[in-house]
């Protein structure tokens, strides 16, 4: 069985509720009901409820961009799983390098969302990913390597049927600057092999792991064409509908040739 081509969309910290609105309305018109691609949005809290009242009989699924590690209690601005579970959300982006880098999540902080999305039926998209300062000291594997066990501590084989990874070398975000897709490819390799370590084979070849850095219209196809990269997270690209719409026809295509 190959892995379902998945295009998520991550809307970071833009769009107001109504916005959203506007945003993902012609999103889920175009796609309907199409299944040869799984489509993933995810706008910020104060709009998943707006968006989550328009995808009810639609194909694409909704996604948060945080959740806590904490059930329910005295944790003043936190949103918990079941929250976003009654909103409909199925998946949630967690360990996204900017929440590393400018709120301090540490890998076994990430470990605890990651236990609790799964231990809450949400599917964890967790993202990975080597600063450029990394790459250019030869750690990308290294980096990888502890962002991978440290994140998936604990979770079992089982859970892992729920899981997406995402690779993000930080210095690609928002900069323009895509991985070339041999360089993609060797670290989803790589990924993949950890998966295998960590919980065995048929996880890892079960398991997508999507690119995300300035993936676009124009360079997803060569991306997608790798034989590890099965799908993108998107950025910038994710704010304009019709570039979404593009990536998604991308995926569409690539799943094609993979099938
Ligand atoms: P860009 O597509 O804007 O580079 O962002 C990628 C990203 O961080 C998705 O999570």
């Amino acid at each position: 069985m190959p892995r379902i081509i998945t295009i998520a969309g991550n809307w970071k910290m833009n769009k107001t509720a109504s916005e959203s609105v506007d945003l993902a309305k012609p999103i889920i018109q175009a796609l309907n009901n199409q299944n040869e691609v799984a489509v993933i949005v995810c706008p910020p809290f104060t709009a998943l409820q707006a968006v989550s009242g328009l995808i009810e009989n639609s194909s694409v699924r909704l996604g948060a961009q945080n959740v806590s590690d904490k059930a329910s209690g005295a944790y003043t601005g936190e949103i918990s799983a079941a929250m976003l579970r009654d909103l409909h959300v199925t998946h949630v982006i967690l360990g996204h390098s900017e929440r590393r880098a400018y709120y301090s999540e540490t890998d076994a902080f990430i470990n605890k969302k990651v236990l609790a999305a799964l231990e809450n039926n949400l599917k964890p998209i967790l993202c990975v990913g080597e600063t450029l300062d990394e790459r250019e000291g030869n750690k990308t594997f290294d980096v990888i390597h502890t962002q991978i066990k440290g994140g998936l501590a604990g979770v079992t084989i089982a859970q892992a049927e729920n899981l997406i990874i995402a690779y993000e070398p930080v210095w690609a975000i928002g900069t323009g600057k895509t991985a070339t897709p041999a360089l993609a490819q060797e670290v989803h390799a790589f990924i993949r092999k950890e998966l295998s370590a960590l919980l065995g084979e048929s996880v890892a070849q079960k398991t997508r792991i999507l690119y995300g850095g300035s993936m676009k219209p124009d360079n997803a196809a060569a991306l997608l064409a790798e034989q590890d990269i099965d799908g993108g997270l998107i950025g910038g690209a994710a704010l304009a509908a019709k570039d979404f719409l593009a990536l998604v026809e991308s995926g569409k295509a690539a799943a094609g040739k993979k099938a």
